[in-house]
Order: C-alpha cells, then structure tokens, then sequence
C-alpha cells in the first residue's frame, strides 16, 4: 500500500523529516510505502495511492473516472498533459469560502502526473478541499491577514464561537483575531505586551489588556468560553501555560498556534497531541507552525 503526503510550500524540509519509507518525490508530494503515519506537517495525505499507467489522454481519464468521481490535479510533472486529463473529468471548480463555512462532505481525489503515460491517483484524502486548501473571501478591515489563520482553524474544528460567549485571546496584537471574534460577537478579552492597532481596542465587547501573557492569573478573569493563544514563545511554555488554563477552565475550548524555531520543538508538539480529545492541525495559512486545538465537541464525535 502507498500513501501520498502534500508538503505546504516552502515547509517540505519539516515534513520529510517526519516521514519514514519515502519511496518517491514529485514536487511537494512523498510517496512513502505503507498505511498512513503521523505527519503533522503534512497539507493533504491521499489514501491507498494507485499507479495507473496509461496509453493516451483518454485512457488516463477513463481510468481515474473509474476510480473516483471527483478529482484535483496537482501539477508537477507533464503539466499539460496533466490539465487535457483534466478537462475530460467533471469539472471541478474550488470557490472561495465566505465565513463562516462548512467543509464539503463529498470525497475528493487528487493525482499528479509522474511521467507521459504513469499517474499517481488517489480517490480519496485527509481534507475535502483542494491540495488542502483553504482559500477565504479576504476582507482588508482587520490590521493583518492574520484572522484567516483563525477562521480556518474554527472551519476545521467545525465549531464557531456564539454570540454572548467569553474569549480570552493572548498574543493578540495588532488584532486580526481580536477583530474576527468581536464580529462574531463575542466579549473578547485580548492580551498582548504589545498595543493594538487603531480602532481595534475600542469594538464594542472588546477589553484589552496590555500584558505579558504568562503574567495573567486565572483567578483575575470571569469564567472563560475560549482560550485563544497566538503568542510568539516556545512551544514547551505555551504547554506549560496551557495546563495551568485547563485546570482553571475545564470546559473551555482552545486554539493555539504552536510556534517553532529552527528545526526544535517538535517533543513539544507530540505532548499537546496527547492532551486527550485535542487535534494537531497545519493549517493552509500557517507557516513554520501548527494548530493545536481542544473543543468539547470531539470527545463525543470520535
Ligand atoms: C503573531 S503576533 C499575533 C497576531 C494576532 N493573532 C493578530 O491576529 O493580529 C504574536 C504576538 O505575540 C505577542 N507576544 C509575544 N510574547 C508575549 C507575551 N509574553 N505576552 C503577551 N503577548 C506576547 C507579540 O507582541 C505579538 O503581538
């Protein structure tokens, strides 16, 4: 059995270095004997990877109409080729989300050309999007492009934040976050040593707190909904920070970013994994970073 691992852009060094067996590279994809492994780097893993050889450009698509029903194409190789297959598989356009979004429920497939006439084809992946790819109806009011980190981590948990509900978000400024879950209209308590851009403090629900986030006590906050952290420290902290607002706040539910420096901090990563019914995400819009995330809902779902 093969299975396929879509690198991010830019980030294939961290996946590689995760993944054992790699049995073949095309562009950012690995093909790695075997079922899947854990590869939190990983954008897109595409199940059960069939090699599919083909005579001409209506033979390919014959054969991966007779694998699955809807297809992405991730160009790499014979590019053109690639894209004649492609116009004889039901046409598949990705939309850019409004916010916010359900994720489809439908399976997609992707496949990628490895040479003239072999085809790697999986029909069915880790996300219902594109090379997992989130792409958002962008909006220039919040002072960064931040908040589309944040509502791609709410579309992945499937849960937003209501309207009434407590968020306390550190790391907060300039206030992209802060934006977006004021406009969902929540009462945001937004920490950070830094100020907030313009305009963003003064939102209606909207208290800020001009602190260091590892100074904040508890004790000091009405009984939270959310706990939101895009702090910049090591991920190691952020566990440690973490543990002490799950005991405080049992019920809350947490996204964080976990950020890493040079190629450490991946134990780290491996201790949030285990924190029972939390998920590790790489988002499309993270970088060299991971979304951890612990909602109520997915003890009961799993
Ligand atoms: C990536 S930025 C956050 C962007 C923010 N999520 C937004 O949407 O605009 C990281 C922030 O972490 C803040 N930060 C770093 N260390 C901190 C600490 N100990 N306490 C509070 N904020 C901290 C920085 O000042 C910086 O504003």
């Amino acid at each position: 059995m093969l299975t396929g691992y879509l690198a991010p852009e830019g980030l294939e060094k961290y996946l590689e270095a995760e993944l054992t067996g790699v049995k073949d590279k095309i562009g950012r994809l690995y093909i790695v004997e075997g079922p899947v492994q854990r590869a939190f780097f990983a954008q897109n893993i595409w199940h059960d990877v069939q090699l599919l050889e083909f005579s001409s450009i209506s033979d390919g698509a014959k054969q991966l109409k007779s694998l699955g029903k809807l297809w992405a194409f991730y160009p790499h190789n014979f590019i053109r080729r690639g894209q004649l297959i492609g116009e004889k598989l039901p046409y598949f356009s990705p939309k850019l989300s409004p916010f916010p979004t359900k994720l489809p429920k439908s399976t997609l497939g992707s496949w990628t050309m490895i040479d003239e006439h072999r085809i790697y084809a999986a029909a069915s992946g880790s996300s219902p999007m594109a090379h997992g790819e989130i792409h958002f109806q962008e909006t220039k009011v919040p002072p960064s492009r931040a908040y589309l980190k944040l509502w791609e981590a709410l579309t992945l948990v499937e849960v937003v934040p209501k309207e009434g509900e407590i968020c306390l978000e550190v790391g907060s400024s300039p206030g992209s976050w802060t934006w977006a879950l004021q406009q969902l209209g929540c009462k945001v308590i937004s920490v950070d040593r830094a100020p907030l851009a313009e305009g963003i403090a003064s939102l209606e629900g909207v208290t800020f707190l001009k602190k260091d986030a590892f100074s904040l006590e508890p004790q000091d906050l009405p009984q939270v909904d959310w706990i939101f952290s895009d702090v910049i420290c090591y991920p190691e902290k952020l566990l440690e920070w973490v543990q002490k607002w799950q005991i405080a706040f049992p019920k809350a539910n947490f996204v964080c970013t976990l950020k890493f420096q040079g190629d450490g901090g991946y134990d780290a990563a491996l201790e949030f994994a285990k924190i029972p019914g939390s998920k590790i995400f790489h988002l499309f819009h993270n970088k060299h970073e991971l979304t951890w995330a612990l909602i109520n809902h997915f003890e009961e779902k799993e």
